[in-house]
């Protein structure tokens, strides 16, 4: 570890869990079966930065494109979606983590959407790890809406529009009472956001790497965590003030 780089562990990690549909297909298996088995591998990545004290994990779940799929992966996946949530909440609750989720729910199923509101309830209480679960999510549908809100307490005459300033934006995003993302995480190779969290990344430190999310184990997490050990982060300073602050 050299002198100026980060000594303690981010405090808000997000993740694109991509490369499921690949790993399938390099074993001549369906791409849900890529899927299955990429959930497991999201249960053992909670377990990992949980116990890395990390009090905020953001999963990119499912994109506001991902509808665009052909019509039987996006039932499957809504259908692993249901079946995660059922089969996980309650031993993530006995874990004490809180599980939250961002994104536009009223395109899902009502049934999908009660379970979605129950384990939010159910674990609401929870001192934990925060899990924000990003479930048709999109950046600009974020900032959109942001907008919206910001425009609406305009037209009730709560704010003036002098008022209007980064603050007052960033309250009406998701994740407003988190932290902004201390280390961004994409496997399966490609190097873009696709349209995940776009104005909260502004200062994130991102991470890519080759693997494949069913490959992506505790020692592919382990390398994400070190990457981020390495990284100096300036905020527009030099590296000499941020040495000398230390
Ligand atoms: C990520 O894996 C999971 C979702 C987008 C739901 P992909 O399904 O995108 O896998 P690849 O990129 O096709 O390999
Ligand atoms: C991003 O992965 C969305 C999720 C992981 C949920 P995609 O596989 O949909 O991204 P693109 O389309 O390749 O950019
Ligand atoms: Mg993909």
């Amino acid at each position: 570890m050299t002198s100026h780089s980060q000594a303690s562990n981010p405090g808000h990690v997000c993740i694109i869990m991509d490369g499921n549909g690949r790993w399938a297909r390099k074993k001549l298996m369906p791409r849900n079966y890529g899927h299955r088995k990429g959930v497991e591998v999201t249960r053992r990545c909670v377990e990992f930065f949980a116990t890395a004290g990390v009090d905020h994990l953001t999963l990119f779940a499912f994109s506001s494109e991902n509808w665009n799929r052909p019509e039987d992966e996006v039932s499957n996946l809504m259908t692993l979606f249901m079946q995660s949530l059922q089969r996980y909440t309650d031993e993530l609750h006995e874990q004490g983590l809180r599980i939250r989720f961002i994104g536009q729910r009223e395109a899902f199923s009502r049934k999908l959407q009660q379970q979605i509101e129950q384990t939010e309830a159910i674990t609401d209480a929870n001192p934990g790890m925060t899990l924000n679960i990003a479930a048709n999510y999109g950046g600009h549908w974020d900032i959109v809406n942001a907008a919206r809100r910001l425009a609406q307490r305009v037209c009730d005459g709560v704010i003036g529009v002098d008022e209007i300033d980064e603050q007052q934006f960033s309250a009406g995003l998701s994740l407003d009472d988190a932290p902004n993302p201390d280390l961004f995480i994409r496997t399966g190779g490609e190097r873009r956001i696709s349209n995940f969290l776009l104005w909260q990344l502004a200062y994130t430190e991102f991470y890519f790497c080759d693997c494949l999310w069913p490959d992506f184990d505790a020692r592919e997490m382990q390398l994400a965590l070190d990457a981020y050990h390495q990284r100096q982060r300036r905020y527009g300073k030099t590296g000499e003030q941020i040495e000398v602050s230390g």
